[in-house]
C-alpha cells in the first residue's frame, strides 16, 4: 500500500472570487492615501490579504445551506437552541450567551466583573482584550513563560502561562484578581499553543486561591490539534475530545466565532456561574440584544453552529496547521527571522531582528508591513510597538516584540498563493537595508493601531 506524504486541501472549490492585480505605483499611491496604515487601505487594492484570520474564512456549502434555516424570531429562536446545544456539547458550560463578536463578550464580562485597580492575569492579552480590561481601569498582566517572549526560541507549548509567576500574582495581588484568563492559542505571542498540563496547573492554582478561570477560546480547535500532536498521551484522541477537556478545566470562556467558529461574524460568552451570567445577560440586553440572539441574526447562529462542528474535524485541522507550517518552513529556510515554531493561524516575522537599523519607536513592524504591501500587494499586520507600546498613562515604550503577522484566512488561499507570499517575503527581506522607519502624526488614545496616521522618516 502506498503512503502519501502530501497533505492536500480537504475540500474542493465551488465558488471563486477574483483578486485584483495592481502595479507598484498604484500601491505606493494607495498606501500614502491610507496614511501609511494598511488598516486604512481599500481591501480591493490588496492582492493577498493576510491582515487577519478573523471573519475572513470561507464558509462551507453546509454553512451557506444552514443560513436558509435561520429562524429570525426575536426571542427563543430555533437557531439559538441549535447554537446553544453545539456550544454546550463542546464546552459543557451552563450559560451560553451569544454576542456579535469576541470583543463584545470581553466587554460584557469585564464590565460586569472588574473594578478599577483589579488585575487580570493572562498568558498574553490580545489587543481588544487588553483594551477592554484597561477601559475598566484594571491592569492586564501578561505572564507567558519566558520562552514565549523570545522569537527564536523553540518550545512546543510556547503559549503556556508561567505558573510560578501566576502563583506570585495570586499571592501578592490575589485580592485584586477577579478572574484568571488564558488565551488559546496565544495570538500576541505568535499563535502558540497552551498544553493541557499547563491548563491543569492554572486550574489547581485557581482552586487554591478561589478564582474563576476563563479561556479566551478564539482558536481552541487549533490549540486542540497542537495538543494532539505535541503533548504526550493524546495522539489517538479526537481534537473534539481534547477541546472538551480544555473547556472542562475552565469555568467559562470568551469566544470570537470569526476564528475557530469558521463564520464571518459571531461570538459568545459562556460560563457556569449563575450570578455572573445574570449580570452579563442584563448588560447584553442593554447593548447587544435579547439573550437568544445577542446582536446576531438567526442565520449567523446557524453558520456558527455548523462551523463549530466542522472546525474540530481532523482532516481540516491537519491541513490548517500544516499549511501555516509550510509557509514558515520556506521563510526559515531562506533565513528570514520568524517566531519559532510556526503558529496555528499565522506566521510572525520578527521585524525587530530583520531591521536592526529601525529602532522600536520608529516602528520596524510598520516599515516591513508597508514594504510587503508596496512590493507585493500583500497585507500583513504589525503586532508590536504601535499595537502595544502606548501605556494607559499616554507615554510610549517599545512593545514586547516587533512582529509582522501574516495571518492565514481559513480555507481561502491555495498553496500557490502561499508560494507567492513566501517568494515576496524573501524578496522584501533581501531589500531590508532600504526600509525606513515611521512616525505617528495622528492617533487615538485607545487601540491606536487601527486608525493611526503615519509619515515615513527621512533617511
Ligand atoms: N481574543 C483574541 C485572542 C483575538 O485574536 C481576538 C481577535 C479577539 C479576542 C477579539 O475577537 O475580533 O471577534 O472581537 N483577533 C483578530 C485578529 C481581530 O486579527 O487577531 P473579535
Amino acid at each position: 500500500m502506498l503512503h502519501f506524504k502530501t497533505i492536500i486541501e480537504p475540500f474542493r472549490i465551488k465558488s471563486v472570487e477574483s483578486v485584483k492585480f495592481t502595479h507598484r505605483e498604484d500601491r505606493v499611491k494607495a498606501l500614502a492615501e491610507a496614511g501609511y496604515n494598511v488598516f486604512r487601505l481599500h481591501a480591493e487594492d490588496v492582492l493577498v490579504d493576510l491582515l487577519t484570520d478573523s471573519g475572513t474564512g470561507a464558509m462551507s456549502a453546509a454553512q451557506w445551506g444552514a443560513l436558509m434555516q435561520g429562524d429570525e424570531s426575536y426571542a427563543g429562536s430555533r437557531s439559538f437552541y441549535r447554537f446553544r446545544d453545539v456550544v454546550r456539547d463542546l464546552t459543557g458550560y451552563r450559560h451560553i450567551i451569544p454576542t456579535h463578536q469576541g470583543r463584545a463578550a470581553e466587554r460584557i464580562l469585564f464590565h460586569s466583573v472588574l473594578k478599577p485597580g483589579d488585575v487580570v492575569p493572562n498568558n498574553n492579552h490580545f489587543d481588544t482584550t487588553r483594551a477592554n480590561v484597561e477601559v475598566e481601569e484594571a491592569e492586564a498582566r501578561d505572564l507567558v513563560i519566558p520562552e514565549g517572549r523570545v522569537p527564536s526560541q523553540v518550545h512546543p507549548f510556547k503559549g503556556n502561562i508561567d505558573l510560578a509567576a501566576l502563583e506570585r500574582t495570586l499571592e501578592t495581588d490575589g485580592a485584586r484578581v477577579p478572574l484568571v484568563m488564558v488565551t488559546v492559542t496565544n495570538n500576541t505571542g505568535g499563535g502558540q499553543p497552551v498544553s493541557l498540563e499547563n491548563l491543569r496547573g492554572v486550574r489547581k492554582l485557581c482552586d487554591r486561591f478561589g478564582k474563576p478561570f476563563f479561556l479566551d477560546a478564539c482558536r481552541f480547535a487549533e490549540n486542540s490539534y497542537f495538543v494532539k500532536v505535541r503533548e504526550e498521551g493524546h495522539a489517538s484522541r479526537t481534537p473534539k475530545s481534547i477541546a472538551q477537556e480544555m473547556f472542562s478545566l475552565a469555568d467559562g470562556c470568551t469566544m470570537s466565532a470569526k476564528k475557530d467558529g469558521l463564520a464571518n461574524i459571531g461570538g459568545f460568552l459562556a460560563m457556569n456561574d449563575d450570578a455572573w451570567a445574570e449580570r452579563c445577560r442584563n448588560l447584553l440586553i442593554l447593548t447587544e440584544g435579547f439573550p437568544t440572539y445577542g446582536g446576531l441574526a438567526g442565520y449567523d447562529l446557524e453558520a456558527v453552529a455548523r462551523g463549530l462542528e466542522e472546525v474540530v474535524e481532523e482532516p481540516y485541522l491537519r491541513y490548517r496547521i500544516r499549511s501555516t507550517e509550510y509557509l514558515h518552513e520556506r521563510l526559515v529556510a531562506a533565513g528570514v527571522p520568524v517566531i519559532r515554531p510556526a503558529g496555528g493561524h499565522a506566521v510572525y516575522i520578527d521585524a525587530r531582528a530583520l531591521l536592526p537599523h529601525v529602532p522600536p519607536l520608529a516602528y520596524p513592524g510598520i516599515a516591513l508591513a508597508n514594504a510587503l504591501y508596496v512590493e507585493a500587494g500583500i497585507r500583513g499586520v504589525e503586532i508590536g510597538t504601535v499595537m502595544f507600546g502606548r501605556r494607559p498613562d499616554g507615554t510610549e515604550a517599545p512593545g514586547p516584540m516587533d512582529l509582522v503577522r501574516l495571518a492565514i484566512p481559513r480555507r481561502v488561499y491555495t498553496q500557490s498563493h502561499i508560494d507567492y507570499v513566501a517568494e515576496a517575503v524573501i524578496g522584501v527581506a533581501g531589500m531590508k537595508g532600504q526600509l525606513r522607519g515611521y512616525r505617528i502624526t495622528q492617533a487615538p488614545a485607545v487601540l491606536r493601531h487601527f486608525t493611526a496616521l503615519f509619515e515615513p522618516l527621512p533617511d
